[in-house]
């Protein structure tokens, strides 16, 4: 088989990276990919953007592409999948009408409301003065949502008034474009965040294993959003019973939901949950693709061939395949970032020490670095350590081990990924 990965990240040189594994798969490439995808055996990029359709259209119908599987939310927003599937393609990725359960809260949000999937109370305005004024009569903290994509940077978590009438303005001054025509005033859940993400073909949904990552920049869980600076998994939070639960309140509720709008979802739902001391947990998002850095420690203990699941769910026969099956242990990844990031952070520095990184036991799946000669970064978040290990202590252990041996001008990561794993366990 011949694969394409759509995307540039950690989770694109995951994904090839576990595609590759299969005896099945003779061929992966990325489009565009980064500088780790570019140096893996029988792999290799080609420099064209994500949502150039008809570029990617071509070079996969002139190399015979068996499977296209999408990274990114964007191109999958803007119908990556119904262009490819027109072609003939086999697409792994949700359709445009499908991807609106990430592109568009209010319709999330209104699915969930529909289908009593749990979720945080919310309000929907289309102008700033009710906003406002709702925010005055709820008090604080409130979380204030754009409505559509925003690169993640659509969602303000306020802890004062102001700070959530300026996140309202912000929005409908236009700072989101088009994504900020709606802006959602949602109550503020607390908690631990637990990603489950499933694979579905639409009719049957099975979750993989569950992770939870970190999104601040700083130790301790402080300071500024980020993509996530790491993740591990299966997260101990999320028990047998838990994922039964999330099985059957969330992730059957939101297929049949989806199928009740004519909507054949196929690919990966991610549902963002917050999950409180007593186990009790909401809905905070879904996401129409597998997850940053989360897939970076799922696949690693994933032992059933990625592609036959991706081609079950393509071809809605995930019901006859077996269990998923799962090595035992555990996964974590450690993310060595550019200094300043998420602010501003410069590109270009000569990163070293990734064959003895990988000396230690490591897989080092790049992220933001680019083959110019030599590698170079290229990104903010640049590169995510992973290991696995029997245990979480292993894993982590590892992980640093790996990272140390690693280096670029201003190199920074966090050094307590793992900790709420940690004190779980003691
Ligand atoms: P979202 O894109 O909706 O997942 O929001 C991004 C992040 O904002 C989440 O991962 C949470 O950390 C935070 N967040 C979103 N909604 C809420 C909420 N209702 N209560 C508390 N935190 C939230
Ligand atoms: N790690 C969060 C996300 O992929 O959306």
């Amino acid at each position: 088989m011949k694969i394409l990965v759509v995307g540039s990240g950690g989770r694109e040189h995951a994904l090839a990276w576990k595609l590759l594994q299969s005896s099945q798969v003779e061929q992966v490439v990325c489009v565009p990919g980064n500088g780790g995808t570019a140096n893996m055996n029988r792999c290799r990029n080609l420099c064209l953007a994500v949502d150039d359709f008809e570029g990617i259209s071509n070079f996969a119908l002139k190399e015979a592409i068996n499977l296209v599987v999408i990274g990114p939310e964007v191109p999958l927003a803007k119908g990556i999948t119904d262009y490819l599937n027109s072609k003939g393609l086999k697409v792994f990725g949700p359709t445009k009408a499908a991807a609106q359960i990430e592109a568009s809260k209010v319709w999330a949000k209104t699915l969930m409301q529909e289908a009593n999937i749990p979720t945080a109370n919310c309000a929907v305005f289309n102008r700033p003065t009710p906003a406002k004024s709702y925010v005055k009569d709820h008090g604080v903290p409130i979380v204030i949502k754009a409505d559509g994509l925003a690169a993640g940077k659509g969602v303000t978590v306020a802890t004062t008034k102001n700070q959530a009438v300026e996140a309202v303005d912000a929005i409908f001054q236009g700072q989101f474009s088009k994504a900020g025509e709606f802006v959602l005033i949602e109550e503020c859940l607390s908690g631990q965040e637990v990603s489950v993400l499933a694979l579905t073909d639409g009719l049957t949904i099975r979750a993989l294993l569950p992770a939870q990552d970190h999104k601040r920049i700083g130790e301790g869980d402080r300071g500024e959003n980020t993509g996530g600076m790491g993740a591990y998994a299966p997260t101990p939070i999320a028990t047998v019973n838990f994922m039964e639960r999330v099985q059957k309140q969330v992730l059957e509720k939101t297929i049949n939901a989806l199928r009740a709008r004519n909507i054949d979802y196929r690919g990966v739902l991610y549902a963002g949950l917050m999950v409180s001391a007593s186990g009790e947990f909401k809905v905070l998002e879904f996401n129409c693709r597998f997850g940053d850095p989360e897939t970076q420690v799922i696949l690693p203990l994933l032992e059933t061939p990625l592609e036959e699941l991706m081609l079950a769910c393509i071809e809605q026969r995930l019901e006859q395949m077996p269990p998923i099956a799962w090595k035992s242990g555990a996964a974590a990844t450690v993310v060595a970032a550019s200094g300043g990031y998420p602010q501003a952070y410069e590109k270009g520095k000569v990163i070293t020490g990734i064959t003895e990184a990988q000396a230690q036991g490591v897989t080092v799946f790049h992220a933001g670095t680019k083959l110019d000669r030599q590698l170079i970064t290229d990104g903010g978040r640049v590169l995510n350590v992973t290991a696995t290990g029997e245990n979480f202590e292993q894993a982590l252990r590892l992980a640093y081990a790996g990272i140390e041996q690693i280096n670029f001008d201003r190199m920074y990561y966090r050094r307590d990924i793992g900790h709420r794993i940690l004190d779980f366990g003691s």
